[in-house]
């Protein structure tokens, strides 16, 4: 908080007596909007049908995205068609509750990933020009019909393998000629469609010392895309912090911040924003006592994030949803003890966790500096 502010809410403190109703804390969103920035979640299927959930995401929020709404294994239920009513309803309550929208995904470049249609699908005889039709109409249409709804796109999700550090390709790309010229028709037809939008590549590469492969080809990629003229904006960074190992002896992950800001420098350097898109922790090494676990996860959360806001090309912060309740991380990959993760900034029962406090304090500390 600035000085002037903590003078401001120590007077209010002082004229309001023990009588008065006790201050509600600020919300997230109204925090990272003093930092100069937005804050956000991601919300879809059996939580959107939460109302204390929706009620939750609408205090704390500025910004939405929808979990899985907008992935061709929601849209596209087979070659023709188009089904928006799951992705729309989202749309529809994020804009009643005033509420900015992400895209995501135009392009989930994964074929594990892919709906099982298309990873069967027959290109014809001239499978070329089908695959391009195919993603061209794909991305036109969705991006055009969400274009006055939604800011920020994640136009290409996961382009490459970790493990190998190339590009994979698909059932899309290879008749298309390959992933790069996949990866260029997305955020090209994207452009058109969505002109005002900011056009970003998502991935999860992470500050691990293990994630070296990753992160360089994380930058060849940008490196080409630029050379191209593909109009790529910014960079999400996924930022699904803490290992999935859980027997690592090292904690939360072996961090090397150094080639991490390298990499962070790298990117910035080529005129690219920086997004945190998707943070939650797995908590799968550490201990499973819950007040010990909840401080590692918030130290590790504050760590991450004084880092990331150092920069301020990163003006937008999200987490992949906000209450234990509802990770994804429950379903992928259990912790050994068989107990309940702890990856969000609010237990099960909705109760603020020291991640909260580990969000509202780093962007506090790192407000954007303007002029
Ligand atoms: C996940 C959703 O949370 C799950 O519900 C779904 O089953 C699979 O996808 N990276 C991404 C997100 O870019 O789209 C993923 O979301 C989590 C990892």
């Amino acid at each position: 908080m600035r000085r002037r502010d903590l003078l401001a809410a120590g007077a209010a403190l002082a004229v309001s007596g023990p009588l008065a109703a006790a201050p509600q804390p600020a919300s997230l969103a109204a925090i990272a909007r003093k930092s100069g920035r937005r804050f956000g979640s991601t919300m879809g299927g059996a939580n959107f049908a939460d109302p204390a959930y929706r009620a939750l995401n609408a205090a704390q929020c500025g910004l939405i995205v929808p979990e899985s709404e907008m992935k061709w294994v929601a849209t596209r239920p087979d070659a023709k068609t188009f089904d928006f009513r799951a992705a729309d309803a989202i749309v529809a309550w994020a804009k009643a509750n005033g509420l900015g929208v992400r895209g995501h995904t135009l392009l989930w470049h994964y074929e594990r990933w892919f709906p099982k249609w298309l990873v069967e699908h027959d290109f014809g005889t001239d499978p070329h020009k089908e695959a391009e039709r195919l993603l061209a109409e794909h991305v036109r249409t969705v991006a055009t019909r969400y274009a006055s709804a939604v800011d920020s796109f994640d136009v290409v999700n996961e382009a490459i393998d970790p493990d190998t550090g190339l590009l994979r390709e698909t059932a899309l790309s290879r008749p298309l000629g390959g992933a790069e010229a996949t990866i260029d028709l997305a955020f090209h037809t994207a452009r058109q469609a969505a002109p005002h939008a900011q056009l970003v590549y998502n991935d999860f590469m992470s500050w691990t010392a293990d994630d070296g492969k990753h992160r360089d080809a994380v930058l060849r990629l940008l490196e080409g895309m630029k050379k191209r003229g593909t109009p790529v904006d910014a960079l999400g960074v996924q930022s699904h912090l803490g290992s999935k190992y859980s027997e690592a002896p090292t904690g939360l992950g072996n961090i090397d911040e150094r080639a991490w800001r390298q990499f962070l420098d790298a990117v910035t350097g080529m005129g690219l924003d920086l997004l945190v898109t998707e943070m939650d922790v797995h908590d799968n090494p550490l201990p499973g006592a819950i007040g010990p676990r909840d401080q590692a996860v918030a130290a590790h959360v504050r760590a991450y994030l004084d880092l990331m806001l150092s920069y301020p090309q990163c003006r937008t912060v999200m987490c992949w949803g906000l209450s234990d309740k509802y990770s994804w991380l429950n379903a992928f990959r259990p912790r050994a003890d068989g107990l309940p993760k702890r990856p969000l900034p609010y237990d099960a029962e909705f109760r603020p966790k020291p991640f909260r406090d580990a969000i509202a304090g780093a962007l506090q500390a790192h407000p954007v500096l303007r002029g």
